[in-house]
């Protein structure tokens, strides 16, 4: 103990360890009201370093070569020790974050949390929720399977529809005509530092931002008022409030532990649920599989390219809803955050997520 002591006597004299420690920990105080959806930005950070743990671990057995990338994976799978836990947690991982990811925008969505002063948290946010599914779609290539190999076909084809310039853009992303090699080559640069770097910087600048304003208040409960208008900087302060540490720090360890406990429970006794039969094929050009669906994140996106009368309009619609979501707090400008006074909101919120669904479950059967 006396060394603990030590060496936590000598950082405070240096650097203060103890003050900063102190507000950001058990004076750092949370709004009386605070609810489980405000756990999910941390349940984000554990699975985002969860990823980060495998795919490094991945790197050292994978070899982004066209002639050995299937096979470095099934090595990994087959006789590298754990190989096979470590790529599952990773490939299963992804769609846990996924799903964190949905809930987390849902759950700001609902309580108003993206509105001014926090509309750049909502952008940062909304770039990080970008990024992610970029990195989902860069890492689909890399195991070079058949399901790669033809999802990156058609997914990198549809940008052929882009007026004046989509062969250009499809050629820019393939690197050639083909998916191939120089195609394998920029993804795996983009999947394991391009698109983290920037991930990375984004997560840094919204977490400041989050502290910067202060964690909003719910806004339920008799005495929520809109807050007034201001044009000078307002740190939200909750005086009163509960501890960071210990008392929500724990609810944000259960929630954590529930999530990895997810993820677990999938990698034993589902692991073949995100693995369908082309992803144990290595990858041939020459034979295009039958019933190649997308992950199901992207399901929506691969049924509104379909149902539109010409993909160039589906990828229009898709283009749109996504600026709409990403310019959000601009365009819906009131103060009211309770959703009870929003029911204009609350209809196209709940008309937005039976849409996604919708579309998702007629992706998957069509
Ligand atoms: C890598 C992904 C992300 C991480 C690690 C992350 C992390 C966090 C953390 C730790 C918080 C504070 C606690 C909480 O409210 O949960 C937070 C709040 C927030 N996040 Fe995220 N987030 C991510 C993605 C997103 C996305 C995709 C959006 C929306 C498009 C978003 C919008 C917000 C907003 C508006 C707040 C402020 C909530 C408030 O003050 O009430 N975040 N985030």
């Amino acid at each position: 103990m006396g060394i603990f002591k030590k060496i936590g006597d000598f950082l405070d004299e240096r650097l203060g360890i103890r003050d900063i420690l102190e507000q950001n920990l058990t004076k750092y105080l949370l709004p009386k009201n605070i609810n489980v959806w405000y756990t999910l930005g941390a349940v984000l950070l554990a699975l985002f370093a969860v990823q980060v743990a495998s795919g490094i671990l991945l790197l050292v057995y994978y070899n982004p070569n066209t002639d050995d990338a299937f096979h470095s994976i099934q090595r990994i799978m087959n006789d590298v020790p754990y190989g096979w836990l470590i790529r599952t947690i990773h490939a299963v991982g992804a769609n846990v974050i996924i799903l964190a990811l949905l809930l987390h925008m849902l759950s700001v969505l609902f309580m108003g949390s993206y509105k001014r002063p926090r509309e750049l948290t909502w952008m940062a946010g909304f770039l990080l929720f970008l990024l992610s599914l970029a990195m989902c779609l860069t890492g689909y290539l890399l195991p070079w399977s058949q399901l790669s190999f033809w999802a990156t076909t058609v997914a990198t084809n549809s940008s052929r529809e882009i007026p004046l310039i989509g062969d250009v853009v499809v050629r820019f992303l393939r690197g050639g005509a083909m998916v191939g090699q120089p195609t394998l080559g920029r993804f795996f640069a983009l999947h394991v530092m391009g698109i983290p770097l920037i991930l990375g910087i984004l997560v840094l600048v919204h977490l400041f931002l989050v502290r910067r304003l202060g964690i909003s208040r719910p806004p339920f409960g008799p005495d929520w008022q809109p807050s007034e208008p201001s044009t000078t900087f307002h740190h939200e302060e909750h005086p009163g409030g509960i501890p960071f540490f210990p008392h929500y720090m724990t609810k944000d360890a259960a929630m954590i532990a529930f999530f990895l406990a997810l993820t677990v429970y999938v990698v034993f006794f589902a692991p073949g649920l995100f693995f369908p039969p082309a992803s144990f094929q290595p990858a041939n050009p020459f034979e295009t599989p039958v019933g190649i669906k997308p992950e199901w994140y992207f399901l929506w996106a691969y049924q509104t390219l379909k149902i539109f009368p010409s993909e160039f309009l589906g990828l229009a619609v898709q283009g749109l809803a996504v600026t709409l979501l990403l310019f959000l707090p601009f365009l819906d400008r009131s103060r009211e955050r309770r959703p009870k006074h929003r029911p204009l909101f609350v209809a196209g919120y709940c008309v937005g997520i039976a849409v996604f669904i919708g579309l998702s479950i007629w992706g998957h059967f069509s």
